[in-house]
């Protein structure tokens, strides 16, 4: 191209990136949360806005999920809505990121409205695919050909990424997610996440402090560590092993932050003790642990490839209770798990009603393309069954939830502020003019009140005046000084 040819391009496509508005729509758990952050602080550099007009944007993007087909089927209606708009608006730019871009590739990329198709590690490449179909790049397809074999250059870049974002595009004031590792090695016989995330690469050390201090610096209070097997995390240098212990007790000295958190944990002794070592120790570091069980019955677990039994799970349980006598803990259950008897489910409603989770997702089990328990064949739990089940679960967990929460009526306790509620319509509290703010306690409880929109990001006390289950209703007291 000459250099004339080149200015006459650039002066035919500036106009519309520089004015071009990005939509992003997200799914999943809080790793996508923090890829659809970094997607953002991607595309504003490169000169592009982001609009939360879905109806009149010239980019539409989908951060996806695979775990469960429910979550893929959602993506492929909006994708269907999505074509529908093209018609009138062809110039309209559509592309799918993430896990499902990641598991189906070329599948998505034959859809007629889709340009973009981007996986989890080609993030980092996010603006100029954008900027490129902006500029009439038909078709864009970035995943990763063998995805059991991490490149050292894709983690380079990932890592490099990474380090250098500067996060500010925070859906939470003040609260921030920084990933410890990536990927996952376990192989549960039900999971997609090792097919679509990769093996398991943990950051180093320094870089993720490195990045906590950034935060810090940029007001950030709360940070959560997240890794798909977090409380596996290890890291080999100069001599010495590295594991989450060593890494909440370095952020702990982080100047500014006040609390970290963790998620999510796999049921496994290494490390335990160490860890629970230090949340018993630092004040920072948040008395709360998600581990999911997933099953209370062990031979289901095994066909999970789960490596522990119900009695194991309940002895870690038993002995982060004894080192953190007022830790918090949540769970997760998948019912329905092929060959899942009555018994095998009546094993999973006891290890519930031991465990006194705060509160626990309970899924339907779902088969996953590629994974060994889908590749069986035998989803043979009914529909209807596993909807029985899921009800029966959830009603027991909520009992137990409803009294442990009810312990915090008359109490005050601390709020790190999130916003405005999303369904004040729902929890009416008189309040006097003011709004329906939305936070959570250091141990994960959601606490409702109402004050000014003023106070998003900063810690309060909140006098607690109506539980329910999920939710801790109450009113406002004092803001808390933590500068
Ligand atoms: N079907 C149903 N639930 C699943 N999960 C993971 N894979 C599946 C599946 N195939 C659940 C597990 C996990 C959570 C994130 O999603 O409980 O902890
Ligand atoms: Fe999936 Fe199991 Fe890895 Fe969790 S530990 S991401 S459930 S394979």
């Amino acid at each position: 191209m000459s250099v004339f040819d080149f200015y006459v391009q650039i002066l035919y496509i500036w106009p519309s990136m520089s004015t071009a508005r990005v939509h992003i729509k997200s799914f999943g758990c809080q790793m996508n949360k923090l890829d659809t952050a970094l997607v953002s602080a991607c595309l504003k550099q490169a000169g592009l806005a982001l609009t939360d007009d879905a109806e009149n944007c010239d980019v539409f993007l989908i951060n996806t999920c695979s775990v469960r087909s429910h979550a893929e089927q959602r993506v492929l209606s909006h994708l269907g809505n999505l074509k529908h708009i093209k018609e009138t608006r062809p110039g309209m730019v559509v592309g799918v990121v993430g896990c499902m871009a990641q598991r189906l590739g070329g599948e998505l990329l034959a859809r007629d409205e889709v340009d973009i198709v981007c996986g989890p590690a080609q993030i980092p490449h996010i603006a100029e695919f954008v900027t490129g179909a902006l500029n009439g790049k038909k078709k864009t397809l970035a995943v990763t050909e063998e995805i059991r074999r991490a490149s050292e250059e894709q983690t380079l870049a990932l890592e490099e990424f990474e380090s250098a974002a500067d996060g500010s595009d925070r859906a939470i004031p003040n609260q921030a997610y920084v990933r410890v590792m990536r990927g996952c090695n376990n192989f549960c016989s039900y999971c997609v996440v090792p097919f679509v995330r990769g093996p398991e690469v943990c950051r180093p050390p320094k870089a993720v402090i490195e990045q906590i201090k950034k935060l810090a610096d940029d007001g950030v209070k709360s940070v959560t560590l997240l890794g798909q097997r977090v409380n596996a995390y290890e890291y080999r240098q100069g001599g010495k092993t590295y594991c989450l212990a060593d890494l909440l007790e370095m952020a702990s000295e982080v100047e500014g932050i006040q609390w970290l958190k963790f998620v999510t944990s796999y049921p496994s002794e290494k490390f335990f003790d160490k860890i629970l070592q230090v949340m018993a120790d630092s004040s920072k570091v948040c008395n709360y642990l998600h581990l999911p069980a997933q099953s209370g019955s062990d031979r289901i677990l095994r066909a999970m490839n789960r490596h522990y039994t119900a009695g194991q799970y309940l002895a870690l349980l038993e002995k982060a209770r004894a080192i953190v006598p007022d830790i918090v803990v949540a769970g997760d259950f998948i019912v329905g798990f092929p060959g899942e008897s009555e018994v095998d489910f009546k094993e999973t409603v006891d290890l519930v009603k031991k465990a006194r989770y705060k509160n626990a997702f309970i899924f339907k089990y779902s088969p996953r393309p590629g994974t060994t328990a889908e590749k069986e064949g035998r989803d043979n739990v009914l529909d209807e069954v596993k909807k029985q089940r899921n009800t029966e679960l959830l009603d027991v967990q909520s009992k137990i939830s409803d009294e442990l929460s009810s312990r915090f009526l008359g109490k005050d306790v601390d709020v790190l502020v999130e916003g405005l509620s999303k369904k004040p319509h729902l929890n009416k509290v008189e309040a006097q003019g003011w709004p329906q703010l939305v936070g959570r306690t250091a141990t994960d409880y959601i606490v409702v009140f109402n004050a000014g929109v003023s106070l998003a990001g900063q810690f309060v006390k909140v006098k607690i005046t109506k539980t329910s289950p999920l939710t801790l209703f109450g009113e406002l007291q004092t803001q808390i000084n933590t500068d």
